[in-house]
């Protein structure tokens, strides 16, 4: 009996020491959702924190969806983590992927955001598929920041339509305030509205509500301001 016993245990110390050594991470290939930050941005390169995740806030996070508070699908976007652990994204296979799947269906019942809402544009929609196909890294970059001879349509715009345009936008917008167009974004740039909410001034309620504009962003906002707000 003790002999089997005894048996018995060698056995399983090996199976679960072989168990083991196969578990372990191989030191030579990265953590796919380990965060990284690169000095420069390469333009081959689609970033979470710089492309992806505005995007998410702005029109997926919005109130009574997959914001921290409703968590709709059990889905948070502006978290990466809680965005991985949802099972929504297939790592290099955007086509696999539900969140891909979703924002490029026709079908009312399926297709993200909802009828009625904001939908993604086809700029938005290639950048997550290829974010996704890159391996839908936890990634970032810093670059360069240029602020100098920034004019609307060439600059800012598409940094208000990335971060504002899923809340201020469409039928119903946040606040009832649009920032659709360039005469609307002008007036907030005027009033102070605009600097006051993206560096979270007194006063003012903090946006792009869940998480912020990178401070390169802010910077070239605030420069475009400055400079008059040129169309
Ligand atoms: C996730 C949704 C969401 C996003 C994204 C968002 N907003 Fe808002 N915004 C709101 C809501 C909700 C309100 C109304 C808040 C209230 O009145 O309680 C609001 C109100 C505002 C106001 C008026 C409030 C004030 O303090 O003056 C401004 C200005 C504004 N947003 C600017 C922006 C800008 C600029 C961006 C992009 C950088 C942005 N918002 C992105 C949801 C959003």
């Amino acid at each position: 009996m003790e002999y089997y016993f005894k048996l018995f245990t060698l056995v399983l110390v090996l199976i679960l020491f072989g168990c083991n050594s196969d578990s372990d991470p191989d030191p030579d290939t990265p953590d796919p959702g380990e965060y990284t930050l690169s000095e420069d941005c390469s333009q081959d390169t689609v970033y979470f924190v710089n492309d992806i995740r505005p995007i998410l806030i702005s029109y997926c996070a919005t109130s009574g969806c997959h914001d921290p508070v409703t968590s709709e699908g059990d889905m948070i976007v502006v978290n990466y983590n809680s965005l991985m652990n949802s099972n929504k994204i297939v790592r290099g296979n955007p086509m696999e992927s539900q969140l891909y799947q979703r924002i490029t269906s026709s079908s009312p019942d399926l297709q993200m955001p909802p009828p009625g809402e904001v939908p993604l544009n086809t700029r938005q929609i290639d950048l997550i598929e290829t974010w996704i196909a890159q391996g839908a890294r936890n990634n970032e970059c810093i670059g360069e920041c240029e602020t100098e001879n920034l004019n609307y349509n060439d600059h800012i715009a598409v940094i208000i339509k990335d971060y504002c345009g899923g809340c201020h936008g469409g039928n119903d917008p946040e606040g009832g305030l649009f920032l659709e167009n360039y005469f609307q974004v002008r007036a907030v740039g005027m009033d102070g509205r605009l600097l006051g909410t993206i560096r979270a001034q007194q006063g003012h309620i903090p946006m792009p509500f869940y998480g912020s504009m990178t401070d390169c962003e802010v910077d070239q906002i605030a420069a475009w301001v400055f400079n008059d707000m040129p169309e």
